[in-house]
């Protein structure tokens, strides 16, 4: 061999070495932040107690409809492999249909969810999957009766909800800096309406438990 070819052939070998050792360094490590947006869809998976009225139970249950935000995800890296995200958005809003007999009423809901996440591929990759368990916290608000039934019924208002969440997410590094990511959560909502008609006391018990689904883009700081 010349010394041209192997210092070629030494290079060659070399080159691909270097490479990913300059890419394990653009890698998550330790205190990277990755900050993502994107669309967020909260889609409930909802079932519905029966409608009470002054505790007796009527035939009546309710279903909620599925809703697009903005959504923005942040992960802290506590280790190379471990990281803490939390799930942000702007409201919510959903309708809240009467089962069989029409759309009952909207409302607005902030779904914050905080996950300890677990990212197990090499600090070198550019494919970096996750999973995530956590808590979720749920609170309603601006919840009004929709036309007719606001004639009769007032004073609706949900219960907030604490409970747990699970998360499964991947990140694809398009460059040093950018990533494209995609992620699902479910979470444990549980809540209760409680409203009046006429002068009657009305409730009931909705366990909302969604799926949450984002694609986004999000850079690492
Ligand atoms: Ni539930």
């Amino acid at each position: 061999m010349s010394t041209f070819a192997s210092k070629l052939s030494a290079s060659l070998l070399i080159a691909p070495a270097l490479l990913a050792a300059s890419m394990a360094t653009h890698a998550y490590q330790a205190g990277d932040v990755i900050v993502r947006t994107g669309a967020v869809a909260v889609d409930p998976q909802e079932s519905s107690g029966n409608v009470k009225i002054d505790g007796e139970p009527r035939p009546l249950k309710v279903g909620v409809d599925s809703n697009v935000q903005l959504g923005l995800t942040g992960t802290y890296m506590l280790t190379d492999n471990l990281g803490l995200g939390l799930l942000a958005a702007t409201p919510f809003k959903h309708t809240i249909n009467l089962n069989g007999v029409g759309e009952l009423a909207d409302i607005k809901h902030l779904p914050p969810t905080l996950t300890l996440q677990y990212f197990p591929m090499a600090s070198s990759s550019v494919w970096q999957p996750y999973v995530g368990a956590g808590i979720n916290y749920t609170t309603f608000f601006s919840e009004s009766f929709k036309t007719p039934f606001k004639e009769d019924f007032r004073s609706l208002s949900l219960k907030d909800s604490w409970g747990l969440a699970l998360e499964a997410g991947l990140d694809y590094r398009l460059t040093e800096n950018i990533v494209l990511n995609a992620a699902v959560w479910y979470a444990d909502i549980d809540t209760e309406a409680t409203f009046r008609v006429g002068d009657a006391r009305g409730k009931v018990s909705v366990d909302i438990d969604p799926f949450v689904y984002m694609l986004g883009v999000g850079y690492k700081f």
